[in-house]
């Protein structure tokens, strides 16, 4: 059946802008999310905020006990905000009676040790699977359906298409932002909330039971394909490609539009080789189950948020378990999760969830966070391994809003045990020196974001790294690793961080070059060689005006040493950056 949609005119365009597609403007004196320079940023009390976190174990935040000695820990290393994990069953034990003794607990070990926080929404869902939600929607089968296979069995998950399952979610988490609105409407301890965890149906590539097979075997709803009519021309290249070939239909049944579902027969997952996995991942197969749960999942999760903003309006994300090769069907992975090729899904069925997540735990960082960072979606990476190169990526090339290993307590995340130290405190680990050096850059990295003033180096500690070149602001600066640079009174710099930074031992450094004015440039790094051309050579040569140690305060730099005389030969010559550190440079050209 092949159809097309009515020209939007304007009255229908009108009423798309008031539908429910459309999300609430944030509340500027809340913790929200605005755009600066074309980046989006999250903004805390006037302020854009860095979060530099870590996602605590599942169970942590169930004891006060548990969590006592930990709060000050995750301070020592540096954190500034903690994800922490708030549950359906222990905040409505009995229907309708709630108790919010966990949440009060994880603000006051929060605040005790000035850390934020964002709470992840152990609701009706969690890796797929159903086991966070309280006794009596256990219980309840009937009232609170379960999932089905294509065979008929009961998966581990409950079902989109249990309205009163959605009804008693909305309820709750309604009543958590309810409280939270009355305990911290004026702290801001709490700066955004994950909505749900890792959802989608794992143990087939969708939900089986009748009322899922009827609505599958419906027309695709005319909300959501306005919604991709509207963006065409921007959609995920995964979805526009599944979408032309199945002939750009703009209405018809999920398999007319889409293409057909899973077939029957497909070798299970336990039967798979490793190389046959691996061929499998990076594929959008049976894509029409996973668009159909996407679209299920992001509108049941989208009530639940909307229900919470409309009583504290903060920030709303959702996780994502990525496809991989150990999980690389949908089924295999949580089908309908906010995976990259069904981001515009989840646009249209959840305008209320301003952020969609990975949880990355691959190799393929980078390329995760380009997929994460399309169509203006801001990269939150909620969980991943504690790889402190990774957290410079994230924030430096891609602009993250907040880097968050998971497994952060007693471990420096997941797959790195590290004995506890000295005296009870826990050993310097590299992450905790990053987090140091960004608490300390945080200002000015975020006040250069998207402006085009700011460029991560890559490593230059080890002397065979090759040389790197930067343009900004008119210049080339020409800079080259320098480990191993002859010591003495001629060496340039001895800058080093100023204030209470500690110095970097086994951590990878924050290195950048700012542009911080006209013939200004901020260097965070070394030891290197650095030279300073001009890119209209014509306008004369490049002379080095000063050369200072740097620091930022208060929202500017402020000079440390002025460098001259012994440190830098005079200036004779470019000073070399005898060690790591953060020193400013002002040129000019003469003729
Ligand atoms: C991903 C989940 O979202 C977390 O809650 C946790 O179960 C980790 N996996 C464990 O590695």
């Amino acid at each position: 059946m092949k159809k097309s949609l009515p020209p939007i005119g304007l009255a229908l365009a009108a009423a798309l802008l008031a539908s429910p597609l459309t999300a609430p403007a944030a509340d500027p004196a809340l913790p929200h999310l605005a755009t600066r320079h074309g980046v989006r940023q999250l903004i805390v009390d006037g302020q854009p905020f860095l979060m530099l976190a870590g996602e605590l174990h599942n169970s942590s935040t169930s004891s006060r006990e548990y969590m006592r000695p930990i709060w000050p820990q995750l301070a020592q290393r540096n954190l500034n905000t903690v994800l922490a994990v708030i549950t359906w069953e222990l905040i409505e034990p009995q229907e309708g009676h709630f108790d919010f003794t966990t949440v009060d607990d994880t603000l006051a070990g929060a605040r005790q040790n000035h850390l934020r926080l964002v709470l992840l929404w152990f609701g009706s869902w969690k890796n797929g699977e159903s086991s966070y939600q309280p006794a009596w929607v256990k219980a309840d089968p009937r009232r609170f359906p379960w999932a089905k296979d294509r065979t008929g069995r009961t998966l581990n998950l409950l079902s989109t298409f249990g309205d009163a399952t959605r009804d008693a979610d909305v309820r709750a988490f309604a009543a958590l932002m309810r409280h939270l609105r009355e305990v911290d409407g004026q702290a801001h301890t709490v700066l955004a909330m994950q909505v749900e965890n890792e959802v989608g149906v794992l143990g087939d590539s969708r939900d089986h039971t009748a009322a899922a097979n009827a609505a599958f075997a419906q027309p695709v709803p005319p909300a959501l394909m306005r919604q991709l009519v509207r963006h065409k021309a921007a959609l995920a290249p995964e979805l526009s490609r599944v979408w032309a070939a199945n002939g750009c239909q703009t209405a018809g049944t999920w398999e007319e539009v889409f293409g057909p579902g899973r077939p029957d027969g497909v070798t299970p997952l336990a039967q798979l080789t490793p190389a046959e996995k691996d061929t499998l991942w990076r594929r959008f197969d049976w894509p029409v189950d996973e668009i159909f749960m996407a679209w299920r999942y992001s509108t049941y999760i989208n009530r639940v948020a909307a229900a919470g903003k409309a009583e504290y309006n903060l920030p709303c994300y959702c996780n994502t378990w990525l496809q991989q090769p150990g999980t690389p069907r949908p089924g295999d992975f949580p089908s309908g999760c906010p995976e990259p090729e069904v981001h515009d899904i989840w646009r249209a069925g959840a305008p209320d969830i301003d952020l969609l997540a990975p949880d990355i735990y691959i190799p393929e960082f980078t390329e995760v966070c380009g997929r994460y960072t399309r169509n203006g979606n801001a990269l939150f990476i909620p969980e991943a391994a504690a790889n402190p190169e990774n957290a410079l990526t994230a924030i430096l090339k891609y602009n993250a809003i907040c880097f968050s290993p998971f497994g952060i307590e007693g471990r420096g995340g997941v797959g790195r045990d590290t004995a506890p130290g000295a005296n009870g405190t826990p050993p310097p680990d590299p992450l905790s020196q990053t987090y140091a050096l960004l608490n300390y850059l945080a200002p000015v990295i975020l006040e250069n974001q998207g402006r085009g003033t700011m460029v991560q180096l890559a490593p230059m500690d080890d002397t065979n790294a090759p040389p790197q070149e930067v343009k900004l602001g008119g210049y080339t600066l020409h800079l080259t690793p320098g480990a191993g640079l002859p010591g003495g009174g001629r060496r340039g710099g001895g800058g080093r961080l100023a204030g209470p930074v500690p110095p970097v031992t086994n951590a990878p450094p924050v290195r950048l070059v700012i542009n911080s004015g006209p013939g200004e440039f901020v260097i965070v790094g070394g030891p290197m060689r650095v030279s300073i051309t001009a890119d209209q050579p014509e306008r004369g040569g490049v002379v080095l005006g000063s050369f200072d140690e740097a620091m930022y305060a208060n929202g500017r730099w402020v000079a440390g040493r002025r460098l001259n005389g012994d440190e830098t030969s005079d200036n004779r010559n470019w000073p070399v950056l005898g060690s790591y550190g953060i020193y400013r440079y002002s040129v000019f050209q003469r003729q």
